[in-house]
């Protein structure tokens, strides 16, 4: 299949009753592995790529790549930026043929935070292109309690904000953080449960790596539409490769396409264990 737009897949997973993964891939063997995961659950799935791998892999491959994987299989694919940092950045995937963009623009004020995704927005619906936007402010996860807190989503200015600017999907800070937690993460549900039932369009939540399966399920309960999950498959990759180049014997006769299979062996692994739960009520 050609790749779906954010749109499209989460209209699917609300009727489903699901909560849809946005696994961020890098290279050519993580999204081989993430897609093969997704056929395996019979799951749509979100595959982003995150805007320094964006930077660094070009965005005119990573659609290549994307758009390759989403051919092999029979579910739905989208392909997002995660976290674009302009509009320059957001119209490169864009005119790269993306199915979806992420403009995060939350550390600025609100009015030039609604200016320009609203801009964003105009020119990725003229494409039938997806708008994901970030109001409050996600933290790294080495922070503190009182630091992840501080950034919280104000309920009342995200309803603004969705109307403002006709964006597809919102992330929104509730207590998880990106990257490796220092302490577990505390999400504040009852937030969570406020902004999924009165904010007119679909929640993400992101900093997914190292919440619990209790939390995961709950935010599917909830009615989340989309947890975004990196460092659990960075990890996941990192591991296998160094476990296959661990000793000075392994490295010495370490065949690196054997390592990279390892990595898109052990990434496809971690997306079904998480995939089980986002699709545990499905109907
Ligand atoms: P983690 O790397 O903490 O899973 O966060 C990923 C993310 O939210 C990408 O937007």
């Amino acid at each position: 299949m050609s790749l779906s737009n954010y749109d499209e897949i989460l209209r699917y997973a609300k009727k489903h009753r699901m909560m849809i993964g946005a696994f961020n891939c890098f290279n050519m063997e993580s999204a081989q592995a993430l897609v093969a995961a997704a056929d395996v659950m019979h799951t749509p799935l979100i595959i982003q790529t995150y805007h320094a791998h964006v930077d660094f892999a070009g965005s005119d491959y990573m659609q290549a790549i994307a758009d390759v994987a989403a051919k092999n299989v029979n579910v739905k694919i989208a392909l997002g930026l995660d976290h674009g940092r302009s509009y320059e950045q957001a119209k490169q995937c864009i005119d790269d043929r993306y199915s979806a963009v992420m403009i995060d623009l939350a550390t600025q004020d609100y009015e030039q935070n609604v200016r320009e995704t609203s801009r964003v927005v105009a020119l990725a619906h003229s494409k039938n292109i997806s708008v994901e936007a970030e109001l409050g402010e996600i933290v790294m996860a080495d922070s503190t309690y009182e630091e992840i807190a501080a950034g919280y989503t104000d309920a009342e200015v995200a309803r603004r904000f969705v109307k403002e600017t006709g964006i597809d999907c919102l992330a929104v800070s509730v207590g998880t953080a990106h990257g490796t937690y220092k302490y577990a993460p505390k999400i504040n549900f009852a937030l969570l449960q406020e902004l999924v039932e009165t904010v007119d369009c679909p929640i993400v939540v992101h900093g997914g790596s190292g919440v619990s399966d209790e939390d995961i399920d709950r935010m599917v309960r909830l009615g989340v539409a989309k947890l975004n999950v990196g460092t659990d498959f960075f990890d996941a990759y990192k591991n296998a490769v160094h476990a296959a180049m661990a000793t000075d014997e392994l490295l010495a006769k370490c065949d690196i396409v054997d390592a990279m299979a390892a990595a898109r062996t052990a990434v496809q692994k971690v997306a079904e264990q998480k995939m089980m739960i986002f699709t545990k009520y499905r109907v």
